[in-house]
């Protein structure tokens, strides 16, 4: 099967930070898991260069825009080149062969009758190069990004997306997963709904465009760059040149950031039903990294450059850390001590360690040497969990639950771990249990083994090296016969290598200067401090001992829904990391709908005495605090693990 995956283009205007970084991993991520399916992949990356905004970023370095854009495009080339990305194509919008393109679908969307020339009036914000009528901006500024817009009003041809209001609406329904998470999803069906404008497509107040096709015979207007743009995935495919690849174009996956999630979920499609070419078959949407809980950015000077990770920690140890801290879609932090707990508990202690241990018991054993024949006479069971583990992860990253993945996958490392604890291999062999300690250390290689190929697309070079020690080759016909198959490995000897992930002692980053405080925040002088209240009551007062009676712990919330007839009632499935999900009934239905709960953390008092609630089985009660504005569920700052304890 031919798949193509895209990562959005970058503006040209910012060097490559930490959010440009995940998205471009997760395309790599992706393809490698496509490749293990047996797929052949075309992965598009690139950057985005005309426009408004990049002329004015080029202009106030005195560069012309195209010196500007070779010096940053290459920036964002050469660091997914160290990064290793195995991208197909990296595209540049100012490539002669993608302005052709574009133009080339210009006239076929005329053609159609779906573009008419008028005048535009209206707000424009030059920072997400994006149209708002007057409705919309909040006194003025971008309701996306806050910066003040501008007044429009020009010339302009339009593309008549309000046509395509109802086969849009048509198309969400017909394809449940078009658009992941489904919260996501939910919004931009809201959106569509509430009625679509037809699209200024044109500009001609700036030059740096493409310019329309020679018969408009329009000198002064230039494509809109996010028509140029998001053309960007078919011209890469020679749509309107040679057209060689256009075959890699049927139901292809996007991956972006929520900040252009209109732009490829209502724009594209319309655009590509207006060109009569295929819709998406997913199109992955992810939350933004903010560092201690803020917006990266230059000014700030809290921006994290993944250079620095890659150089400090590796660029596995990265691709790892962003795929498993935060759920996809979620938000998220970047810490660098949740990066190290995570490097050195799941990676040095659950993985790490376990392959240690493998190595080191046969080659004292057995020379190395091991055979897997005997495994499952004795371990049945365990090769049943470990395959219905397995089982699971093909659904989770098809709906691009990527931590979920991989918090699968790791149960796999604790069924080992806890086997070693539980057979004591070394008491086999002082009973001379030989036969049963050899189908022992079978079983924790084919663990390892079939585990290492479900990391490989997440961490690729290390996922090779616990292949190659067990004589497995990272190939589909492999994942095939082992995963999907559940066949065992054979007869193979056992490579020694040096321990994969040592543990982290200390931080490796350059400390980011502080904050500043805004200069208007700094409040005039230091508030005066509250009145003396009375004393406390002691009679109210509870022992230390009273408190730790209760177990509040950090969970995450895995499905949320109504329940019927109740108007209060939200019923939850929470981890807790107790290896099954909670069922918790909590009355928060009217301040918080069900899809925006999924995946945030709360705090649960964890060993209340169940109950039942309009017949729904209650194990705990989420923390909440309630004022006349309205309640807020009790959240940590940072993502927590499942199950940690709120002291
Ligand atoms: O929007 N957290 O380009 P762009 C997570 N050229 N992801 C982030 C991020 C953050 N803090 N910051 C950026 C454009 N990203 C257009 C796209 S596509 C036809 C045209 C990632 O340079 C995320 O994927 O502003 C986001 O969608 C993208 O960079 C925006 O990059
Ligand atoms: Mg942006």
């Amino acid at each position: 099967m031919k798949t193509f995956i895209s990562t959005p283009i970058y503006y040209v205007n910012d060097i490559p930070h930490i959010g440009h970084a995940y998205t471009t991993l997760i395309g790599d991520m992706l393809k490698k898991y496509h490749q293990l399916l047996g797929d052949e992949v075309f992965f598009l990356t690139g950057t985005d260069e005309h426009g408004q905004k990049i002329e004015q970023s080029a202009r106030t370095r005195g560069k012309t825009p195209k010196e500007y854009a070779d010096t940053i495009s290459l920036a964002f080339k050469n660091l997914w080149d160290s990064f290793g990305i195995d991208y197909d194509y990296f595209i540049r919008t100012t490539d002669d062969f993608h302005c052709h393109s574009v133009q080339v679908a210009f006239q076929k969307m005329y053609e159609k009758g779906d573009i008419y020339k008028g005048e535009y009036e209206g707000h424009y914000c030059v920072s997400c190069e994006s149209f708002f009528t007057e409705t919309q901006v909040i006194d003025g500024k971008c309701p996306d990004c806050g910066k003040d817009t501008t007044i429009l009003r020009e010339e302009s041809y339009f593309f008549a997306l309000s046509k395509y209001q109802e086969k849009l609406l048509a198309w969400y329904a017909a394809c449940p997963d078009c658009i992941l998470p489904a919260h996501k999803k939910n919004e931009v069906v809201r959106f569509v709904e509430n009625g679509l404008n037809d699209l200024s497509i044109t500009r001609t107040s700036f030059e740096w465009g493409i310019k329309l096709p020679a018969s408009f015979n329009e000198s002064k207007h230039v494509m809109y760059v996010w028509l140029d743009a998001l053309l960007n995935y078919v011209s890469a495919l020679g749509y309107g040149g040679d057209g060689e690849r256009m075959d890699f174009w049927k139901q292809p996956i996007h991956i972006v950031g929520k900040d252009i999630l209109r732009f490829h979920a209502v724009y594209w499609p319309a655009f590509l039903m207006s060109l009569g070419l295929d819709l998406p078959k997913h199109i992955y949407t992810h939350g933004w990294w903010t560092r201690d809980g803020k917006k990266m950015s230059k000014s700030i000077g809290n921006v994290i450059d993944p250079k620095e990770v890659a150089k400090a920690y590796g660029v596995e140890i990265l691709r790892y850390f962003l795929m498993r801290e935060v759920p996809f879609g979620q938000d998220g932090d970047f810490s660098e001590k949740a990066l190290i707990l995570r490097v050195n508990s799941d990676l040095s202690n659950d993985l790490g360690n376990l392959l240690n241990r493998l190595i080191g018991m046969s080659e004292k054993y057995f020379g190395g040497k091991i055979s897997s024949a005997n495994t499952p006479k004795y371990f049945q069971a365990e090769l049943e969990a470990l395959h219905t583990i397995l089982a699971k992860l093909p659904l989770l990253m098809e709906q691009m639950q990527l931590s979920r993945y991989l918090e699968e996958l790791w149960r796999a490392f604790v069924l080992a771990n806890g086997a070693i604890t539980k057979y004591e291999p070394w008491n086999l062999i002082k009973n001379n249990k030989h036969e049963e300690c050899e189908a022992f250390l079978g079983l924790i290689a084919n663990i390892l083994g079939k585990a290492s190929l479900c990391l490989y697309p997440i961490m690729p070079v290390s996922a090779t090296k616990i292949a190659d020690c067990l004589k497995i080759k990272i190939s589909h016909q492999d994942y095939k016969h082992l995963v999907l198959d559940r066949a065992l490995l054979k007869d193979f000897t056992i490579e020694k290598i040096d321990a994969l992930f040592p543990k982290i002692d200390g931080f490796r980053l350059e400390v980011a200067p502080q904050p500043q405080a805004e200069p208007d925040k700094i409040p005039s002088k230091t508030p005066a401090p509250p009145k003396i209240t009375p004393p406390i009551d002691t009679s109210e007062t509870i022992e230390i001992s009273d408190f730790t009676k209760l177990d509040i712990r950090i969970g995450t919330i895995m499905t949320a829904c109504k329940i019927p007839k109740s108007d209060k009632l939200l019923k939850l499935q929470i981890d807790l990391g107790e290896g099954r999900y909670r069922q918790i009934v909590s009355g928060i239905a009217k301040y918080y709908a069900p899809e925006d709960l999924i995946g945030s953390q709360v705090c649960v008092l964890a060993n209340l005495k169940p109950a039942k609630l309009m017949g729904e089985m209650s194990e705990g009660m989420i923390l909440a605090s309630k004022d006349e504005k309205g309640l807020s569920l009790l959240r940590a700052t940072e993502v927590k693990s499942n199950g940690s304890k709120v002291s």
